[in-house]
């Protein structure tokens, strides 16, 4: 639906200056195409639909009918949808020196009401920025990389070996080549979990184990309920709610709850062990993330404590999920999947157990986790608000207007990326990149835990690779459903057969 009737209003200078530059011509930003004016109209029509759980493909089949821009009302919430790489670029270039993304209010209401201090997701400004580079120092630069990988390479070697003593117990078939089919969502939901407070706090929880503990069982509850009830929360003033003690308000607080309590506890062990045990000094020992901030003394402990609950809140669900997309990609593609494990195998003998010489000599294991991200991006879009007026699609962008990257429609539309639907992990080796990779988000605001989760997933799925052949029953699509996160509709089982180490 094209908006109509709509006199533009007087040109201001810089709009003069833009159309100057696009050598004339640039459109209202009224003329944008949308989908509806009224915002509270068009809320009522998600919720009637259930479209919440689908933003992603609705937000394609926008694209598809309105074309590569288009302006979208939801309750108190107005936003300009882009898709194409040129759009993405113009709108970063644009970002200024403290990019901010749209806020998530009911985060911030809980920190506000319950008294907690806000973490790098939740600041903006130039707060946000003193606490962003001192976390980049631990989990963002090379030198902290090197200290965490052996660390992720641990939980993952684990978790293969865990695994695979499962499918020798229970599985079926000849002692050399045991199968086993199984939903692998719960473990990889312990290994991410594991994975993250191996390096957080430099400490293993145990959740290999054959009784994993009941405190991070409700730990990934709780992270799972949060993320759920975010979305229908998102367009409507939380502290309305509050007051009005809407049950939807009260599970996505007690969700929150149930996270601090359970990283205030983890913090609080993590202290402790840290003075008892080298008595403030490390000896040049990595002491976790945790224990390296507290180090560096730069940050509070209350300031440190927001961060690493962060940390730990948006380093669970983030890697499992796609990891699970991956396995099923791998299980249904077995040419890429042979290609992948022979490279897999010849870096792996050649590292010697070097975890950081295995991932360079294998670049496929990249370009899986890129693609894997690109069909299946676990956020569905980046948003920036341009600190000037821009053109996009040849309209006018006001500067301040919230501007959505669409990460989905992007990752599988045939002008960007030639055949789309295959999942080629070759296919990022050559070309540059151009904006077209922004799962983990861009700039100097893109996703501080980036090196620790492509990391993370590149480690499992190597020891995956060696440990067993993965296959699927059915090939077809896999149905997503999005819950501020983008997941299968219902986790894909996949069959593990063990292969000879
Ligand atoms: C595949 C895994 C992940 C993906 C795709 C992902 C994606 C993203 C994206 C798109 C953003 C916004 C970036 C932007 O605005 O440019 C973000 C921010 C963030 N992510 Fe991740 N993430 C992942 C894993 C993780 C992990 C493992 C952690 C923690 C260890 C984490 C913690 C954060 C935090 C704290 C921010 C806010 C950063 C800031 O505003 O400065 N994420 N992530």
């Amino acid at each position: 639906m094209l908006s109509s009737g709509v006199r533009p209003p007087a040109l201001s200078t810089a709009v003069r200056s833009l159309q100057r530059r696009s050598g004339g011509g640039v459109r209202d930003f009224q003329e944008i195409p949308h989908t509806g004016s009224n915002g509270w109209i068009n809320l009522l029509r998600f919720w009637k639909d259930g479209r919440f759980s689908l933003l992603h493909k609705h937000m394609e089949n926008t694209f598809r009918c309105l074309g590569p821009i288009y302006r979208e009302s939801l309750g108190s919430q107005s936003s300009v949808n882009i898709m194409l790489p040129t759009d993405i670029g113009e709108l970063f270039r644009s970002e200024g020196l403290h990019p901010r993304r749209m806020t998530l209010q009911p985060w911030a209401t809980h920190r506000e009401t319950r008294g907690h201090c806000k973490g790098v997701f939740l600041k903006n400004g130039t707060e946000w920025r003193a606490d962003r580079l001192l976390l980049n120092k631990e989990v963002m630069v090379a030198s902290a990389v090197r200290r965490f990988l052996p660390l992720l390479d641990d939980v993952a070697q684990d978790f293969c070996r865990s695994l695979r003593q499962r499918v020798e117990t229970e599985g079926m078939g000849d002692t050399d080549q045991r199968s086993m089919t199984l939903d692998p969502s719960p473990e990889l939901f312990r290994f991410a979990l594991e994975a993250s407070c191996h390096v957080l706090y430099g400490e293993r929880i145990g959740l290999f184990s054959s009784s994993p503990s009941e405190e991070s069982e409700r730990f990934i509850w709780a992270v799972e309920r949060m993320l759920a009830t975010t979305p229908p929360l998102l367009y409507l003033p939380p502290r309305l709610l509050l007051a009005l003690h809407a049950p939807l308000w009260t599970e996505h607080a007690t969700a929150w709850d149930h996270i601090f309590s359970h990283a205030e506890a983890r913090i609080q062990r993590g202290y402790q062990r840290l003075q008892t045990a080298v008595g403030g000094a490390s000896d040049g020992r990595f002491l976790g993330v945790l224990g390296q901030l507290m180090e560096a003394g730069q940050l509070s402990s209350e300031l440190i404590k927001a961060n690493i609950t962060e940390l730990m809140a948006g380093g669970v669900d983030t890697t499992a999920v796609p990891l699970q997309f991956a396995l099923f990609e791998l299980a249904r593609n077995p040419d890429v999947q042979e290609q992948m494990r022979a490279q897999v195998l010849s870096s792996w003998e050649q590292a010697s157990g070097d975890p950081q010489k295995a991932l360079q000599g294998a670049p496929l294991l990249k370009g899986a986790v890129k693609e894997t991200l690109r069909l299946y991006p676990v956020g569905i879009t980046v948003q920036r608000y341009p600190v000037r007026d821009i053109v996009l699609q040849n309209y006018h962008v006001p500067a301040g207007t919230l501007v959505q990257v669409c990460l989905y429609p992007l990752g599988r539309s045939p002008e960007v990326f030639e055949g789309p639907e295959r999942f080629e992990p070759s296919r990022w080796a050559a070309s540059g990149e151009g904006f077209r990779s922004l799962a983990f988000g861009f700039g100097s605001r893109q996703c501080v835990g980036r090196r620790i989760a492509e990391n993370e997933m590149q480690l499992l799925l190597l020891h995956i690779l060696r440990n067993f052949s993965l296959t699927v029953s059915s090939t077809e699509e896999l149905n997503t459903k999005y819950t501020l996160i983008l997941q299968p509709e219902s986790p894909p089982r996949i069959t593990f057969t063990t292969r000879s180490l």
